[in-house]
This record gives structure tokens, sequence and C-alpha cells, in this order.
């Protein structure tokens, strides 16, 4: 890069630099959901103007009105955020005020298993009639390797009536462009949000010195790297890392059974080694918007360069087994006490796909209730995160939360997702049968437990 453009570029860092420092820099977020609505209020504690974007007008009123849509955030950290100026809005054209705008929208697979790239390409349509000299855009969607570069880009560079190019590592441009993967774990109380380091990759230096600069506001530790296809190859590693041991595990579980050697008891001796050993924990199959959706993104890319990828597709194979597993344990436990599944009465008991969040994205409970629905079982539900579920974008079960004073009246309790508000001594007491997935029921010796 010529001496000229090197001195341009390095005067607008030190300007944001210190537009961050000073807090006047100005702070959009698209997308306020589970990581966009808690990245806003991570800037707004740090007293950072910010605006939360979003397509979804209920979202829009309740932000605006204090009010919050998401369990584990409350009204009043919303309206904490409302006194340092926080607001969300439908209208893109605000956009023009930022300084750096945060894309934080869903990353799905289509019906064909395929990423649903809609999200994302809707922004950036949003963003480009808007976009200015000076802007950084920073995507933290969870996504394939290339797509800032090959998706994001393009749009913008296209959509923007100014001609606005973005700047690279060979050419100076208008506007910088980084990627910075979330990392969140919904429901883990053990690390604070700002003690989890955040991986940046610019388009180029400039790029990721302003993105850097940005989070390093709000995170304690930033860690560069030179691309971001590198930055988006960083957190398909971290959740196939997850999904393939995942795997790994929900396989071994299942040769125990058969072999009758209890896999939690190896999980938890294995897991005294000091070094060369992560424990992993079997369970009724994937869940959430991340593990059993991510690595596909990458099984999906890697076919673009004759690659596949055969961990991926393995792991999916085993994990997406698992809710049958897990109704094949319900129908073999009720015919050890001479009863079919169809026309058995089952208690679900926890939706969500993790224990103590309000998440049923994914969730293996809603295969696990349609398989036993499909066999004739008469379903019922109980979760103290969701009193009614209706429709998704893959279930549409139109179902109340159940009470749990009758549990005798079941012939099976299932639990699925093991809560920490559930007094598990108490259900193995007053059901006739419990099928747990989770080892919920660790130390509690029953006849009327059976572990899968
Ligand atoms: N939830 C997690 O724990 C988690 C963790 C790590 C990474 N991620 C990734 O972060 C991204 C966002 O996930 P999420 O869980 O926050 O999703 P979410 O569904 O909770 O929220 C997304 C928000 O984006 C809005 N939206 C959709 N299209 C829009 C558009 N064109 N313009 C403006 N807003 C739009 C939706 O209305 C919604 O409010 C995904 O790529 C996901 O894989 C999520």
């Amino acid at each position: 890069m010529p001496s000229e453009v090197k001195t341009i570029a390095g005067s607008f860092s030190q300007q944001f630099n210190s537009k961050i420092q000073t807090r006047t820099a100005r702070v959009g977020i698209i997308g306020m959901g589970y990581v966009g609505l808690p990245l806003a209020l991570l800037f707004s504690d740090q007293k950072f103007v910010v605006t939360g974007f979003d397509i979804d007008a209920r979202k829009v009123t309740t932000l605006n009105q204090g009010g919050s849509y998401i369990h584990r955030i409350l009204p009043a950290e919303i309206k904490a955020a409302q006194q340092s100026g926080f607001l969300a809005t439908e209208d893109f054209s605000r956009l023009r005020d930022m300084d750096a705008v945060i894309i934080c929208v869903p990353t799905p697979l289509d019906e064909y298993h395929e990423p649903d790239m809609s999200y994302i390409t809707g922004t950036a349509t949003s963003i480009a009639p808007h976009l200015r000299s000076g802007h950084l855009i920073v995507l933290e969607s969870t996504t394939y390797p290339g797509t800032t570069e090959e998706v994001l880009v393009p749009i913008l560079e296209k959509g923007n009536p100014r001609g606005l190019k973005v700047s690279t590592k060979q050419r100076a441009g208008d506007f910088f462009v980084a990627f910075s993967p979330e990392r969140e774990d919904p429901g883990n109380q053990s690390v604070a949000r700002r003690d989890i380091p955040k991986v940046v990759g610019g388009l180029d230096q400039q790029a990721s010195e302003s993105a850097a600069a940005l989070y390093n506001s709000i995170f304690n530790r930033v860690v560069p790297v030179s691309t971001p296809a590198a930055a988006e190859m960083t957190k398909l590693l971290e959740n196939i890392y997850r999904c393939v041991n995942i795997a790994l595990v929900n396989e071994l579980k299942m040769l125990c059974l058969r072999m009758g050697v209890d896999i939690w008891e190896v999980i938890a001796a294995a897991s005294t080694k000091p070094f060369g050993f992560q424990a992993f924990y079997p369970g009724p199959g994937l869940g959430g918007h991340c593990i059993p959706v991510d690595p596909f993104y990458l099984s999906w890319k890697a076919k673009e360069f004759d690659f596949h990828t055969r961990f991926i597709e393995l792991a999916g194979e085993v994990n997406l087994h698992m809710p049958y597993h897990v109704v094949d344990s319900v129908i073999e436990a009720l015919n050890a006490r001479k009863k079919a599944l169809n026309g058995s009465k089952v208690l679900v008991l926890g939706l969500a796909y993790k224990k103590d969040i309000d998440d049923l994205r994914e969730s293996p409970s809603l295969t696990i209730i349609e398989l036993l629905q499909k066999q004739g079982a008469q379903v019922s539900y109980h979760d103290p995160y969701f009193a009614f579920v209706g429709r998704g974008r893959k279930y549409d079960l139109q179902m109340k939360c159940a009470s749990l004073e009758n549990l005798g009246e079941y012939d099976c309790v299932l639990i699925v997702t093991d809560h920490s508000d559930y007094d598990y001594r108490r259900i193995v007491r007053e059901a006739k049968l419990v099928v747990d997935t989770r080892n919920a029921t660790k130390g509690i010796n029953s006849p009327n437990i059976v572990r899968c």
C-alpha cells in the first residue's frame, strides 16, 4: 500500500480509536436476539450509545417499553441501558449515524440441510443504501469461511448508491469490514461474558485494528487473526470439536448400555486425568442454534473444494439418531412393564435444549415428542420456562405446560432436560416409571428408573 494511503488510514484509525476511548462512537447492532441484545447491553454498560436494529416490530416495541423477551435478561437491565441512550428501531436509515455496525442475525439450515444465507444477504441489502465513508461493519453470525468476503462485501459495494468501496490489504477503500465470532454459552454462570476472549479478523489492518479497539472496550482480551475467513473457521472448529466429541460419547453410551457399563461413571473416572482429556456428556440429541447446525455450514462449503468432511457427517449421523434411541428406550421400558407405547401417557420433562435456559431451538425434546405421538402415545410436557408451546420453524405442538402434581397418572415420566428446578427425588418417588436421558437421577436408587 502506498505510504500516503497508509497515512490516511492511520489517521482514520486514530479518530476511530479516540471515539472509542471517549465513548462517543455510536454502535449499531443488527439483530436483537440471544446474541445481539446481550452484546448491546455490554456496550451500553460501558457507556456507549447503542442502537438496536431489528425487523421484528414486537421486539422493537418491547425493548422501547423497557421490557425483555429473553428470560435471563431483566427488564431493569433494558431500562438501565435506556438511561445510557439505548433504543431499538426498525428504521435502517439510522445506520448512517453509526460508527460501527455489528450484524447478529440468524444463520440456520434450510429444508435441504444447507446454509440459509437469506438473513445475512437481507441484512447486507438493508445496510448498503445507508453505508457511509468510515463505517466499520462487523459480521458476528456463525457461518462458513468466505462469507464475509464473498457474500457480505459484494452486496455492500454493489448496493450503496455512492459507489463506496471496502478497504482491503491490496487497496485503500471507504469502509471497513471484519468478522468476529460470537462465543456465548447460554446459562453458563462460571465465566463472565467480559472474560471470554474475542477473536477478530479484518479484511485489512485498519479493519482489524478498529474492530479490536471496539471489542477491547467490552472484552478483556481480543485475539486477532489474519483474515475474516480464519475467524469464521475458528468458530466452526470450536463447534465441530463439540459436535464430534458429543457424538463419540453418545456412541460409547449406547455400547456401554449393551455391555452393562455405566458411561457416567466412566466419564467421571476419565475426567480425573489431569491432561489430554476433556469431558463431554451423552444426551438425548443435540440442540440449540449452534452445534447441530454450524458444522453443516462447513461441510456444504467443503464440497466446493471437492472435499468430504467425514467426521462432521459421521458425528451428525450419530447425534441425529439419539432422539430415536430415547424413544426406543421408552418403548423397551414400557414393554418390560407389559405396556405398549401406543395409548400410554408420557410426560416429557424439559423442552429447552439444555438445562436452565428458555431456548428450544433445535431441541431434541421436539423431535422426541413428535416421534412418541406418531407411535400413539398421549404426550404432555412440563418445562418451567415454557407455559405454552405453539408453532416454530419445524414444529407445531400447540401444547400447554402440564402440572407436576399428578405424576402417578403417567405411564412414563421422561427426563429430557435436567433443569435444576426439578426435585428429582420426588419425581422418582411419585412416578411409576422414570426414563432418564441426562443422569439427572444420579445417586437415587429405585427400580422405577431406567437410564438411557
Ligand atoms: N444463541 C447463541 O447462543 C449463539 C452463540 C454463538 C453464535 N450464535 C450465532 O449468532 C447468530 C445470531 O443468533 P441468535 O441466537 O442471536 O439468533 P436469534 O434468532 O435469537 O436473533 C436474531 C435476530 O435477528 C433478527 N433479524 C433477522 N433478520 C433480520 C434482518 N434482516 N435485519 C434485522 N434483524 C433481523 C431477528 O428478528 C432476531 O431478533 C447466529 O448466526 C448464531 O449461529 C448464537
